[in-house]
């Protein structure tokens, strides 16, 4: 996977690609990463970004031609990438959106500032607008690197333990299980006896029931368009009767 970002402060990724699993998946080349300025694709001499908006009105727009030779020039050494536009306007990310552009050779971020981009971008050069949250940042950066730590999580090989990310919250629709480490009494609370036991079975049994338990006292929207096994049910009904 190639992540190329597009932004006009490059350098807010250095801390982001040198700490942590991110580092290691550089190292490993499970990923590649770049950051582009924007400005860099500004013709005038004092390599303008932004203008203000036409109609007026407070703020400004970034301009048109910087950011589209931007995209068009990194397109060209990306083939099969997919341009992104992180915008508080585009649809909602979340675990199935990372799945999808995972399975992407490479991603180009577009991140946006002051009060967004020139309409005319979206149109032919854009293939995803995305949001983290309805929430608006001053920009799109941090969007894109919380959608870079999700997606790469999920390259093969990335996170060093073969399924640990088949395992976590949402890939299957449910919130992870209760985990517990040493000790195995904690300010008077004991770790559940069964995960001290070695029953595989029964440990997966009661993982199982954790992740249904919480998914409905935390999340319980996500079990409206979920599609339950047969003993999931069964857990739930238990515990709705409780
Ligand atoms: N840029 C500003 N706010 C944003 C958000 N919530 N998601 C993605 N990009 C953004």
């Amino acid at each position: 996977m190639f992540f190329t970002v597009l932004t006009i402060f490059p350098e807010m990724f250095d801390p982001f690609w040198s700490h942590g699993i991110i580092r290691r998946a550089l190292e490993a080349k499970k990923i590649e990463a770049s950051a582009v300025n924007i400005r860099e694709f500004a013709e005038d001499r004092h390599q303008v970004t932004d203008d203000r908006p036409f109609g007026g009105g407070s703020g400004m727009v970034m301009k048109p031609e910087p950011l589209a030779a931007a995209i068009r020039a990194t397109s060209q050494t990306m083939q099969g990438a997919k341009a992104v536009l992180l915008t508080p306007q585009g649809r909602i990310f979340d675990q199935q959106m990372a799945r999808e552009l995972a399975s992407y050779e490479g991603l180009i971020l577009i991140c946006g500032r002051y009060e967004g981009v020139d309409e005319r971008i979206c149109h032919d050069l854009i293939d995803y607008e995305i949001s983290i949250g309805d929430y608006v940042l001053t920009g799109g950066e941090l969007a894109a690197m919380v959608l870079m730590d999700a997606v790469t999580r999920l390259i093969p090989g990335a996170l060093g333990g073969e399924d640990a990310a088949e395992k976590d919250s949402f890939s299957d629709g449910l919130l992870e299980h209760a985990h517990y480490t040493r000790p195995r009494i904690f300010e008077a609370q004991a770790v559940p006896e069964v995960l001290l036991s070695g029953h595989h079975q029964e440990i997966e049994n009661w993982r199982l029931e954790s992740s249904v338990m919480r998914t409905l006292l935390k999340r319980p929207d996500l079990l409206q368009n979920k599609d339950l096994t047969p003993q999931e049910s069964q857990i739930l009904k238990k515990w709705r009767q409780a």
